[in-house]
């Protein structure tokens, strides 16, 4: 079969589209054809060596809708035809609260999404939304569950409350804005330029700011009048600039470190107001059956920039990597 494929971090230029050996099912495991993977920031840290338990060579991708076209011995509750969107962890454990030692993603160390075949175990499937297309639902897994889990099960964003979304044009953004305009939160954004945040005000953002402007701090208060949840994926940067202006009782989730590892916290911004601050990973599976329903109701759509060819999956890469704005980028299979 063809998939993405790194034999040494020599950085994403290093990735190419060639043969390797199709995979066949072990018990308990399905093999899933799939249709469309999308991509995420780690399929760039991996071909640059600066991912963790790095194993080479690889197949790359963690996102993937399919159709289940083998099963391994022992499977049940699941059959050859039918449409899946895939877990995209392995091992989260016993502990709704933070994941297993074992816990890792798929496509590093074990074999990735971006390829004509996947073998995984049977729990990792779930339907694909009904009223998704496979690039649509390949788009959701990892910046969904992220977004998901940091919003609902960590920030416990409940309807009516103000929630401010940083850097809205990234994958876990996005996915954020459209589940809080859905569970009735007041939502409000920062971006990179006016257009992103235009394109959040299209999708029921309240209103935004500009992060480049330098004095962006000084009009989150009077923007959003005081702020309940914060999800942040770029804490160095932004941080100090919306602390000021959190409600008591605000949940501060931070899911990333994009712009920088090290951000300042003044003690008295965070227990004089009884705020937390709380980190986030990924998702368990809960979260993805919970997060997969509530699109599913609602019906939410994914935002994808642009879509590429299996053969052209390193250009997909490179375009994340020189090119990428808002929603996101999605191999076709
Ligand atoms: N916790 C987890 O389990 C988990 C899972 C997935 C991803 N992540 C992390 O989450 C982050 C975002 O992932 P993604 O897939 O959403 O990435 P993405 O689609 O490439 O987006 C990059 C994000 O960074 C923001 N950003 C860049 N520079 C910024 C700055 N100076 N100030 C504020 N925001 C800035 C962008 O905002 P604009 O678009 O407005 O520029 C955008 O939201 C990455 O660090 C990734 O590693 C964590």
């Amino acid at each position: 079969m063809k998939a993405l494929y790194l034999e040494t971090a020599g950085g994403p230029e290093s990735v190419a589209v060639r043969e390797v050996e199709t995979p066949t099912p072990k018990a308990g495991e399905v093999r899933v054809a799939i249709k469309a993977a999308s991509l995420n920031h780690r399929e760039l840290w991996i071909p640059r060596g600066q991912y963790p338990g790095m194993v080479l060579p690889a197949t790359l991708g963690c996102d993937g809708a399919g159709v289940v076209d083998m099963l391994g011995d022992g499977v049940t509750g699941a059959k050859v035809g039918d449409e899946v969107v895939l877990y995209p962890g392995l091992n989260w454990g016993p502990s709704r609260r933070t994941p297993s030692k074992e816990f890792g993603l798929l496509g590093m160390p074990g074999p990735g999404t971006i390829a004509e075949y996947i073998c995984v175990p049977v729990e990792n499937l779930a339907p694909k939304p009904s009223f998704m297309s496979f690039e649509e639902a390949a788009a959701v897994p990892l910046t969904g569950l992220t977004s998901w889990r940091s919003l609902m099960y960590k920030g416990e964003l409940q309807p009516g409350e103000t929630v401010l979304i940083i850097g809205i044009g990234g994958g876990v953004a996005t996915w954020g804005l459209a589940f809080a305009v859905a569970h009735g939160a007041n939502v409000y954004v920062t971006g990179e330029n006016d257009q992103v945040i235009e394109n959040a005000i299209k999708m029921g953002a309240k209103a935004g700011l500009n992060f480049n402007e330098p004095d962006w701090r000084k009009k989150v208060m009077p923007m959003t009048g005081g702020v309940d949840v914060v999800i942040d994926g770029a804490p160095s940067p932004s941080f100090a600039n919306y602390v000021r202006s959190i409600n008591p009782g605000a949940r501060i989730v931070i899911y990333g470190s994009t712009a920088g590892n090290e951000f300042k916290v003044n003690a008295t911004d965070i227990f004089l107001r009884s705020a937390t601050v709380l980190g986030s990973q990924v998702g368990d599976p809960q979260d993805f059956r919970d997060m997969l329903a509530f699109v599913d109701k609602h019906k939410i759509k994914t935002v994808i920039e642009r879509t590429f060819p299996l053969a052209e999956a390193k250009e997909a890469l490179l375009y994340l990597q020189d090119k990428h704005q808002f929603g996101k980028v999605v191999v076709t299979i």
